[in-house]
This record gives structure tokens, C-alpha cells and sequence, in this order.
């Protein structure tokens, strides 16, 4: 615990400072007001206890300053003119305590000690507060599903987040792969600072150079000014490269040169400017493909590659389409402020379990939240589905495509147990989620041997 002791005249300050020093304090002392405010500056202390009449700022100075520093300071004023009108405004303006000299050392040494834990309490709720809004942030981010080969890569997600590597996803459009980029962000010890992409096919070479890289005034027709790169930019946080397999050979090679070094050379500029980022990328390519034709070099393929994640289509983890249809149905009824979330009718989640969704999660959100706007009552029936989704045929039974499909039995027993526990395990609950009694719930917990 450091404290600062404020007082003109000497005797007192060393008095004070062997008694604090004795109780274990870390003492620095100032025998004037203007060394107290750059003690105050140079020492941040715990606590602050100082003199009101001093030649100079005197005591209410020394407040105003501390509350300005760090507004949690403890102060406690000591004064040897009983003065009421002192002690109020002091009192009024923040302080934590005010003394009349003279006074008993067992006294103040209480008092010094109350405010001590007074403001360690106070700087461990707010780190708790902060904590609580994080993990809420975080759980908020959550890629949702109940897929074995989910869970998987969830889990994988979710231990390589803290390690700072850089990472690859890979996965068809609308797979989640930003999702899971920034979710991997939010877990990090960069979470708190910024997450920056860029969509590698949406530019053309140049401008992607110099957005990635930046650029030095006059290096071309319209560059006015230095401009940093988003690379730099994005100092101590995340660098997300969408679509990096769009992204030309000669930028590859630039890349590269980032990644490896940790530096990037500015478009038109000789010196190297250091860089400090997490690089994830994502691509709907198959990148050993592209390697093979040559249009993505092994090299940069290697040093992204470092951890592989694969999101799987949703075709084949059945079972996340209803938990995900459910999560959206609860999001959408929140964003509308709509008390009541609609129900899935089960010939609804048969339709939606059987289609092959091309689009992924993204189509699947889509056609929920026309679903949603559509259905009148409390229950979405299969006529609220688009056509297309509607008419996908039923599966054959070629035994490769069931290997690769599960039964309807299986995203069933998936689903229930998801929605379980959601619901904390409360079954009347569940079974209103999931739209059937609870009478059929029980039954359906016992065939699929769920744990109740
Ligand atoms: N597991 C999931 N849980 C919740 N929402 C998801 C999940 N997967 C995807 N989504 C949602 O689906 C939409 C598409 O996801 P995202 O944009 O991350 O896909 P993508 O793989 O980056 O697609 P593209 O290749 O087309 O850019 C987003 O609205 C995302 O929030
Ligand atoms: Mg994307």
C-alpha cells in the first residue's frame, strides 16, 4: 500500500513517516503542495494524506488533483484550525475523511486503514464489473450448434484463442468463418483492442496494397498524405484477411514479408514500419488446390496455416440446424421486442433439417427470419419456409449419404438435449421450446435414453 504524506511543516511529516513506515506502508512524503501534486502525478498512491494550510496549493489542491488522477484516491485531510466550513466542502468535494489535530496516532492509523480497503473493494468490483460485461460480450459471440463435429472445432476454438497464433478457417460462404474469426478475438488477451478486416477480392490490387500496407504522400495520383495501413492500424489487436485466396501473387508476397518480419514496407516508402497483430484469414477455397495451380504460394499458405480450423457445411451437421433455428428465432424476437418467441412446428424442423442449405447458416438465418415475419400464429408451420426448402427431396438411402446424414432420430435426440439445457433442465419449459407435451417430452427423454 503506497500513501503520500502531505504537510509544510517537517517535524510532523517525519513523525508520520516512521509511524506509517512501521505499519508497513510505502511511504513518499512532500513538504509543500505543488510537490504533492507531482508526487501525486509521479507516484499514484493508494491513499493521500495531507495538510489543509500549507503556503501555496494547499490541501483542497491536493484533493481537486487526486480525484482528477484517479477518482477511487482515498484522501484524508488533517487541519489544525477546527474549521467546519473546511471540512464540509472537503468532505463535499470528494475527500474520504477529515482529521482535527491533534489527534491519536491509533486513530488515523484506523481510519488509514478503513480507506485502504475501502478502495481495494472498490478497484475489485470494478475489475469484477468489468469482467461480468466481457464474459457477456463473449457469450454473446458464441458460435452456436450441437454437431459433434461442431462441438469440435469449437473446442479447438476455443484452446487456440488465448495462444496469439495465427489461424486459418477455412468453410463454404455462410459457414460462420467471421463469426468464429471474431469470436476467437473476443477470447484473447486482445479483445480490448481493435478487431480490423479487410475483404481480399473486394478491392483491386493497388488499393489493397495500400490499405493493407498504407502509403507515403505522392506514391500515387490521389495519395495526399501518409496514411498508415490497416496492418499497423490495428496495433495490438486482430487482423481479419477475408477471402485471402483472391488475394494476387504480388500482395502474397508482401504478406508474407508481414507475417514473417513483422513489418510492412508502405507503398512508395523505403523504410519498414513494425507491426503487431494477430493475423486470422478465411477462405471458401480449397488453398492445396490453388497451390497446385499456382495461383497461392506454398510459403504464405505455410506460415497461416500454423492452426487449421474447418468449418464443416451445414448439410453435413444436421444436427445444428434446429438449435440454430431456435437461437435465431430468440434473436429475432428480441431484436423486434417481441415478448413471445414462435415455435417450430415439427414438420417445420423436418423440412429444415432435410434441405441442404447451399447458403449455409446465413440462408438458414434468412429463411427463419422471413419464417418469423410470415407466420401468423405462435407456430411457424412449413408453408412459412421458402419454396426451395419446402420441395428438397427426401434423402435416398444410399448408405455413403446416411453415413453423412443423420436420421431425423439423431438431430432429434441432439436437439431436445440442447434446448434441456438451455432451459436449465427444466423440462415443462423445454417442451413448450420444443412445441410438444410434456407427456411426449418424457416419452421421447426415455427412447433416446437422455438423462433426465
Ligand atoms: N454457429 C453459428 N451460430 C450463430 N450464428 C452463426 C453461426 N454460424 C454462422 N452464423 C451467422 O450466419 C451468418 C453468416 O456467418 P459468417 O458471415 O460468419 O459466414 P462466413 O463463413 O464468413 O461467410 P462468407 O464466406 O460468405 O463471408 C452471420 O450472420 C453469422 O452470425
Ligand atoms: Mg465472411
Amino acid at each position: 500500500m503506497k500513501i503520500l504524506l502531505v504537510d509544510d511543516e517537517q517535524a510532523i511529516l517525519e513523525t508520520l513517516q516512521i509511524l506509517f513506515r512501521g505499519e508497513g506502508y510505502e511511504v513518499t512524503v512532500a513538504d509543500s503542495g505543488p510537490k504533492a501534486l507531482a508526487a501525486l502525478e509521479d507516484e499514484k498512491p493508494d491513499l493521500v494524506l495531507t495538510d489543509v494550510r500549507m503556503p501555496g496549493a494547499g490541501g483542497l489542491d491536493v484533493l481537486s488533483a487526486a480525484r482528477q488522477i484517479d477518482p477511487e484516491m482515498p484522501v484524508i485531510l488533517m487541519t489544525a484550525q477546527a474549521s467546519l466550513q473546511t471540512a464540509v466542502r472537503a468532505v463535499n468535494e470528494g475527500a474520504y475523511y477529515y482529521l482535527q489535530k491533534p489527534f491519536a496516532n491509533d486513530e488515523l492509523l484506523a481510519i488509514c486503514r478503513r480507506a485502504a480497503e475501502a478502495r481495494q473493494l472498490k478497484v475489485e468490483n470494478r475489475q469484477l464489473r468489468k469482467e461480468i460485461r466481457r464474459r457477456g460480450q463473449v457469450d454473446a459471440r458464441r458460435p452456436v450448434g450441437a454437431a459433434p463435429r461442431f462441438v469440435e472445432v469449437l473446442a479447438l476454438v476455443e484452446t487456440v484463442a488465448a495462444t496469439g497464433s495465427t489461424v486459418l478457417i477455412s468453410g463454404e460462404s455462410g459457414t460462420g468463418k467471421e463469426l468464429v474469426a471474431r469470436y476467437i478475438h473476443e477470447l484473447s488477451d486482445r479483445s480490448e483492442r481493435a478487431f480490423l478486416s479487410i475483404n481480399c477480392g473486394a478491392l483491386p490490387d493497388s488499393l489493397l496494397d495500400s490499405e493493407l500496407f498504407g502509403h507515403v504522400k505522392g506514391s500515387f495520383t490521389g495519395a495526399v498524405r501518409d496514411k498508415d495501413g490497416l496492418l499497423v492500424a490495428a496495433a495490438g489487436g486482430t487482423f481479419f484477411l477475408d477471402e485471402i485466396g483472391e488475394m494476387s501473387p504480388s500482395t502474397q508476397v508482401k504478406l508474407l514479408r508481414a507475417v514473417q518480419e513483422r513489418e510492412v514496407i508502405p507503398v512508395g516508402a523505403t523504410k519498414a514500419v513494425s507491426v503487431d497483430v494477430r493475423i486470422i484469414a478465411a477462405t471458401n477455397r480449397d488453398l492445396e488446390e490453388e497451390i497446385s495451380r499456382g495461383a497461392f504460394r506454398s510459403d504464405l499458405y505455410y506460415r497461416l496455416n500454423v492452426i487449421q480450423l474447418h468449418l464443416p457445411p451445414l448439410r453435413e451437421r444436421r444436427e445444428d440446424v434446429p438449435v440454430l433455428a431456435n437461437y435465431f428465432l430468440h434473436k429475432l424476437a428480441t431484436a423486434r421486442g417481441v415478448a413471445r418467441v414462435p415455435v417450430l412446428a415439427p414438420e417445420t424442423l423436418e423440412v429444415l433439417t432435410r434441405y441442404d442449405w447451399p447458403g449455409n447458416v446465413r440462408e438458414l438465418e434468412n429463411a427463419l427470419e422471413r419464417a418469423a415475419v410470415l407466420a401468423t400464429g405462435d407456430t411457424i408451420g412449413p408453408q412459412a419456409l421458402p419454396e426451395r426448402v419446402r420441395e428438397a427431396p427426401r434423402p435416398r438411402l444410399a448408405t455413403e449419404e446416411t453415413a453423412q446424414n443423420p436420421t431425423m432420430e439423431v438431430v432429434e435426440r441432439a436437439y431436445i438435449q440442447w434446448v434441456l439445457q438451455a432451459e436449465g433442465g427444466n423440462k415443462t419449459r423445454a417442451a413448450e421450446v420444443l412445441g410438444i407435451d410434456p407427456s411426449t417430452l418424457y416419452r421421447k427423454l426415455n427412447r433416446y435414453s437422455i438423462p433426465e
